[in-house]
Formats: C-alpha cells, structure tokens, sequence
C-alpha cells in the first residue's frame, strides 16, 4: 500500500467490453471500501425509470454506441459532488473518449484533487464474446456472474439481494463486436494519455477470480505519488 492510504485512492477502470472492468472494480470496493461508480449501470437504471434521458440513453446501449456526453458528463458530475466519494472512488467505464477525460480533469480539479490509478483491464480479444455470452447481471444490486466462471448459487437468482438475474439487452454478438471497435477507437487512445501522467498500472482480466485481490492489492500499493 502507498503512504497516502487507501482513504486517498481515486481510481479509473479502462478496458474492453467483457474484460472485468465491474466485476474487478465491486471486488476492490469490497476491499477499500470505497465506491463503485458504474456509468453502465447509472444508464441502464435511467433507461428503467422511462425518463426521456433514459429514452435517448437506450437507443444509443443498444446499438452499441457511447451515449451522448452531455448525459454521461451530467450524471458523472452529479454523482461526484456527492459526500461518500471523500475516501476515494472507482471509475467504472467512464471516461470514454478524450471529451469525457477532460471533463473528469475539470470536475477533480474544482475538487483540489486528481487520480491516482488508472487501470487497464488487459484480455485477449477472442475470450470477450463467450464472457458476455455466459454473463448474468442483477438489475438491483448490479452483482455480475458468468454462468461458468460465476455461477449464482441458486439458477437465476442474485446471491446478494435475491433478485432475478437478467442477460443485459446488449450483450448479443452483433451489438458486443461493435461495442469492442468503439473501444478500440474512442477509448482505448485515453491510455496513451493516462500513461503519459505515470497513472496506468496492467491488470491481468483473466486471472482465477480467488486471485484478484491479491493482484488489485499487488497494482494498487503502486501509485503515482
Ligand atoms: P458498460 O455497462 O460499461 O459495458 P462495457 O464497457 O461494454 O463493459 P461490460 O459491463 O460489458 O464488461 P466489464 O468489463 O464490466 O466486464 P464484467 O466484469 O461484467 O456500458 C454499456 C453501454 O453503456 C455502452 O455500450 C454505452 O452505450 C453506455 N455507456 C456506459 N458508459 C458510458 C460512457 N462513459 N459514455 C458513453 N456511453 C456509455 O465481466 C464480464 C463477464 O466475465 C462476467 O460474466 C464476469 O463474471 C466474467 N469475468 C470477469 N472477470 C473474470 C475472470 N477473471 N475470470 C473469468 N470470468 C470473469
């Protein structure tokens, strides 16, 4: 662990769709105790409520393609202003391309402060379609499992809230290959720009899952400062 704790531990997760970004940042969470802000799911709850927000959000996660700034950087900002971020954060899935990079740069820098790891979720591209393929998400809690490598304990049935798991809208090979060539092109590139500022730390996407804490502890005592 670095000398500025982990009460100082501000965190963007970049990866691959499929490649661990959420399941990788609820594990750290568990751990630091800070929280997990997932822009994915901050959408799909707002396509839920049937908000015209929500309306465009949708039609945009279901082609596959990044929502629109305004409502991404909207609900980013919002979430960031409020008190339980003060111990630090996890960044899941956002930023996304150099707009929302520069956004995040402004809103930390009103905020006297600034990132201290930015994650890179490192997976071979061809193990990214059976991922999604066997993926389970809990609409509720957001709690993520793989019928093979994470399997609910009772079939269809969220372990931590007992909800009824679903298969995200987009999660079907058509849309997650484009989802993946709007990685590569619009938020990929952010790596060179993270690594430029010493703040990006590789971390293995596939590793057995009784190892990630012990890799995310091993990447996290490694920060800039
Ligand atoms: P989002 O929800 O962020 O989807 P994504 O980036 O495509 O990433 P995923 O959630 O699909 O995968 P993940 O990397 O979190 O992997 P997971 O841990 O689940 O975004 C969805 C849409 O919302 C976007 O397409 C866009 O439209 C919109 N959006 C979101 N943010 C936006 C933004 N900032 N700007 C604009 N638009 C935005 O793992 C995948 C599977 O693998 C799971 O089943 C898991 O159990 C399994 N698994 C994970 N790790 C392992 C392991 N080590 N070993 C074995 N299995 C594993």
């Amino acid at each position: 662990m670095s000398s500025r704790g982990v009460w100082d531990t501000r965190i963007v997760i970049l990866g691959p769709p499929g490649s661990g970004k959420g399941t990788n940042a609820r594990i750290i969470s568990g751990i630091y105790g800070i929280p997990v802000i997932t822009t994915g799911d901050m959408l799909r709850e707002a396509v839920a409520s049937g908000t015209e927000k929500g309306r465009t959000a949708g039609a945009y996660m279901d082609r596959g393609e990044l929502v629109p700034d305004e409502i991404v950087i909207g609900i980013v900002e919002e979430r960031l202003a409020r008190s339980d971020i003060a111990r630090g954060f996890i960044l899941d899935g956002f930023p996304r391309n150099l707009a929302q990079a520069e956004a995040l740069d402004r809103v930390l820098d009103d905020l006297g402060t600034g990132l201290t790891h930015v994650l890179n979720m490192v997976i071979d591209n061809e193990k990214i379609i059976s991922r999604l393929v066997l993926r389970r998400s809990c609409p509720s809690c957001g709690a993520i499992y793989h019928l093979k490598n994470k399997p609910p304990r009772v079939d269809g049935v969220c372990d931590e809230c007992g909800s009824e798991l679903i298969q995200r809208s987009d999660d079907n090979a058509e849309v997650m290959r484009h989802r993946l060539e709007v990685y590569l092109e619009k938020s990929r590139p952010l790596l060179n720009r993270y690594r430029k500022q010493g703040l990006v730390r590789d971390l293995d996407g596939d590793l057995p899952m009784e190892e990630i804490p012990e890799a995310v502890r091993r990447v996290l005592s490694d920060s800039k400062g």
